[in-house]
């Protein structure tokens, strides 16, 4: 099938919900994909940091062959061994005690958001039910969690948005302190704004938090949806800040690509969804968390979190060198582990564009940020080769 045919069945077909790139991908290995018309790029994408094992990774595909030929899905109504051994891995590597598996990082947060005003109604006053989230910050798309995402841009047209969400600045702890009233139930904040630009909080943030929603005894929820599973060079981004939350989703990255979703808790808050309170027809089925459970061992034998560290900082220091050639293109490099971005002078379009035709492929976030999240398996000299592209991209565009 040839590109032009696709993207103009694309064009009448399929309900234009985002603005696509004219290149249709149909293969992958590692941290390379190619392109319907045979050319190879650098997948500095990881399907927005899903693919965190790279394109086709052997265990990977070894696990949904073996899984789907065995038993793909059976009903919650079931005990299903392998959501209860992913469940139990997560805990044992988190502060967490109980999961709940969905099949999205946006359902994974309307999990939270549920949890939370159930746990504060048993906690409290039955008016008790707000959640409070930070300006800048993504929580997914659908009604309750894009009410979640403090920004307007994506609300448009979609109102009447539902009640009981207050908003305050991002990384500013006297704004939230003022913000927590007797209707607040808990905050959900992101370590790590990932869509909002790649926003690195002050280190104090994450502490600051703790410590004022354990005055007002709220709960703490951290979106680590796409800061969690290594990317930010430690399995949970929190773990760099020495605190623990009381409530964390994760998705992405879990299943390399399988669709799912995890909301982790405490067993004070992880206990309030009963029998019946909750549900999903999908979630965590024997496909996805078998997927789940090989990402997580994996990710934990072969030390990957470790990796992009390493990863990242070699990334960081090219993309100064980059910066130093061109200090007029570029306003900062930032970000943690492989989690990077790079702020543009230039306009990003042109940017991303200028890579992809010299076989980059590159994110964007926020106003005008370049966003890179390789897979954390990524080579040195993949990263070598993505930041002289970047440089090149900017060169021609300057
Ligand atoms: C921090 C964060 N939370 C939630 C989501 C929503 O996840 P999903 O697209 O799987 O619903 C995203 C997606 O980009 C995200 O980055």
């Amino acid at each position: 099938m040839n590109t032009k045919q696709l993207l103009e069945w694309s064009d009448k077909h399929l309900m234009a919900f985002t603005k696509r790139y004219p290149v249709a991908l149909v293969r992958g290995e590692g941290v390379r994909v190619w392109d319907s018309d045979g050319k190879e790029y650098l997948d500095f994408t990881g399907g927005i940091a899903v693919t965190a094992l790279g394109h086709n990774h052997p265990k990977v595909v070894g696990t949904i062959r073996e899984q789907a030929a065995t038993l793909l899905h059976v009903s919650n109504y079931f005990h299903i061994p392998q959501q209860i051994h992913l469940a139990k891995l997560l805990c044992e590597h988190s502060f967490a005690d109980r999961v709940y598996f969905s099949n999205s990082g946006a359902e994974a947060n309307e999990t939270a958001i549920k949890l939370a005003r159930k746990w504060a109604k048993e906690h409290g006053s039955s008016d008790r039910g707000d959640i409070i989230s930070m300006r800048g910050g993504f929580h997914g798309r659908t009604l309750a969690t894009v009410t979640a995402t403090a920004q307007e841009k994506y609300h448009h047209g979609f109102e009447p948005l539902p009640g009981g969400f207050k908003y305050v600045p991002y990384n500013d702890l006297r704004a939230l302190e003022r913000a927590i009233d007797s209707r607040t139930a808990a905050v959900l904040v992101e370590p790590i704004q990932g869509e909002g630009g790649v926003i690195v909080p002050d280190e104090g943030y994450l502490p600051g938090l703790r410590k004022l929603c354990d005055e007002a005894g709220i709960l703490l929820m951290l979106d680590e949806i796409q800061t969690g599973m290594g990317r930010t060079g430690r399995l949970w981004c929190y773990e760099h800040a020495g605190v623990t939350p009381d409530v964390m989703t994760v998705a992405k990255a879990l299943a390399n690509g399988v669709p799912i979703g995890a909301t982790l808790a405490t067993e004070d808050v992880g206990r309030v969804l009963t029998p019946g309170s909750h549900g999903s027809t999908f979630g965590g089925n024997p496909l996805a968390t078998a997927v789940g459970l090989t990402v997580l061992s994996t990710m934990i034998e072969e030390r990957l979190p470790e990796r992009a560290a390493r990863m990242g900082k070699l990334l960081r220091e090219r993309l100064e060198t980059v910066h130093r050639d061109y200090p007029k293109a570029i306003k900062e490099v930032r970000g943690r582990g492989l989690l990077v971005g790079v702020e543009l002078v230039p306009p990003m379009a042109d940017v991303i564009a200028g890579c992809r035709e010299r076989g980059l492929l590159a994110l964007t976030s926020g106003d005008n940020t370049l966003r890179l999240a390789p897979p954390l398996t990524v080579d040195e000299a993949s990263v070598e080769r993505a930041a002289q592209i970047i440089g090149q991209a900017l060169a021609a565009v300057k």
